[in-house]
């Protein structure tokens, strides 16, 4: 079959219209975060992946300015274009973290600006939109950036912004394209957005713990979510909408989730590390429904100045959690989330916006300034570090930084984007897995 992408059908326009009425009688969102902009132009944006970030997204950037206004959805399925749509309008009750529908004014969707299929990016990024958010999974991601660039848009782009390094050369090449037309690129590793971490890396390099000579980073949590299989599904749309477990749509869950962790290391380091020794596997995830995914990884990171950075990822049920970094210097180490230990002691407790937020505010607060952030390289340059480890571990073999970013082959875009077979499922085996 073809990929197609049609106006939104999910919806009848009563209904449509009905849920848009609902909505605008209920109260606006809360009141602008502290320090927010309040701008009078109207700043128009579009989303495509209408996921759990996708519609987190969202409402952390109409949250950072009230002038911001939604005009537009996409997504691969009309089943979560509809969600997002009754998240939005309709909104969630009860809970711990109940969402309010979207403020009246800052809602305009409308039933023909929702878009379906493999290029419903295309159709969203063409409705006269001024930012867009891509927030599919990461595979996507070059093709969606060098479409939004070219279009003259600013871009929000979540985390990791690829899957493999021809990918990632894409995206390096974009972040440049993006700076020459004065758009922002702005990415969802939004610790580089947090107060606490941006004051404890500026406390390192003005030397708190001296000369860095190590460091550990995390990301250990139980399992996550499998969407399972129905009977009428190609293999390519159970791939899609299980996409956490194939590594051509997620860059497995070293590149995908452990990213930020691995961000932080490049961040204090000033730049990727040289080369990478990996090793991992899957034990617990041994069921052919997680495709290809391992479930561990531990690799070693060598920096310029012999460094090295030990990094350990899992997503295991029944297993322990921890998520974060500590970076080792000659006077003390360094929680990069807020604190110093050793001889310049110190703990954070300044004010924290949630960074998700954050990162929004800097984001619409650049563009409303004409200097529009551009976090291309620094966010393509983790992604390519996490491919290394990946890498790394999936063949056996030590690997440079500068070969893959220079010299790998590796391409994991399939042969077409079309409902029907999905590339082959293969577990990589160290040893055997080729280095391409
Ligand atoms: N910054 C963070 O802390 C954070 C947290 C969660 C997720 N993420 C990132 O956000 C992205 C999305 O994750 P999620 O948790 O929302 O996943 P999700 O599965 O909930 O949402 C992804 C959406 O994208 C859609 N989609 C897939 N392919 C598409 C295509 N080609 N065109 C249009 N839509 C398509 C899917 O149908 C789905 O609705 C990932 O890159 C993930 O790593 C970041």
């Amino acid at each position: 079959m073809k990929p197609h992408s049609t106006p939104f059908r999910g919806f009848t326009r009563r209904e449509f219209l009905k849920a848009s009425a609902a909505a605008s009688l209920l109260p606006l969102i809360g009141s602008a975060a502290p320090g927010l902009t309040t701008g009078s132009d109207r700043l128009r944006i579009g989303l495509v992946g209408c996921g759990g970030r996708g519609i987190g997204a969202v409402r952390n950037c109409l949250a950072a300015d009230r002038s911001v206004q939604l005009v537009a959805l996409g997504d691969a399925f009309a089943d979560r274009v509809e969600a997002a749509m009754n998240n939005f309008t309709v909104g969630v009750p009860g809970g711990n973290n109940p969402r309010p529908p979207l403020p009246a004014d800052q809602f305009a969707v409308t039933r023909e600006r929702c878009f379906t299929g493999f290029d419903a990016y295309q159709q969203v990024i063409n409705s006269g939109i001024d930012l867009v958010l891509l927030v599919t999974p990461p595979h996507f991601r070059p093709l969606h950036l060098k479409a939004a660039f070219e279009a003259g848009l600013h871009v929000f782009a979540e985390k990791p912004v690829a899957v493999d390094p021809a990918g990632v050369r894409l995206v390096m090449q974009l972040a440049d394209l993006a700076r020459q037309k004065n758009l922002a690129f702005v990415a969802g590793t939004q610790r580089r957005h947090a107060a606490d971490y941006l004051e404890t890396m500026a406390r390192i390099r003005d030397g708190a713990i001296g000369d860095l000579t190590g460091g550990q980073c995390y990301w250990m949590q139980e399992g996550l979510w499998h969407r399972g299989r129905k009977p009428e599904w190609s293999e390519m749309e159970y791939q899609m909408r299980n996409w956490l477990y194939f590594t051509w749509l997620s860059g497995d869950h070293i590149v995908e989730q452990h990213i930020h962790n691995i961000d932080i290391m490049n961040w204090a380091f000033g730049g990727p590390p040289v080369k990478a020794t990996g090793m991992g596997g899957r034990q617990s995830r041994t069921d052919p429904i997680y495709g290809d995914a391992w479930d561990h990884f531990s690799v070693e990171f060598e920096y310029a100045s012999g460094a090295r950075v030990q990094s350990l990822c899992r997503q295991a049920p029944g297993t322990s959690h921890r998520v974060g970094e500590r970076l080792v210097g000659t006077r003390g180490t360094a929680n990069p989330a807020g604190q110093i230990n050793g001889e310049n002691a110190w703990k954070f407790s300044g004010e924290q916006i949630n960074p998700m937020d954050q990162e929004h505010i800097d984001l619409i607060r650049s563009i409303r300034a004409g200097q529009p952030l551009n976090e291309g390289r620094q966010v393509a340059e983790s992604t390519l570090t996490a491919i290394l480890g990946r890498v790394s571990a999936y063949t056996g073999r030590e690997v440079n930084y500068s070969w893959l970013l220079n010299a790998s082959k590796l391409d994991l875009t399939p042969p077409a984007y079309a409902w029907g077979d999905a590339p082959p499922v293969e577990i990589p085996v160290p040893g055997v897995t080729p280095l391409v």
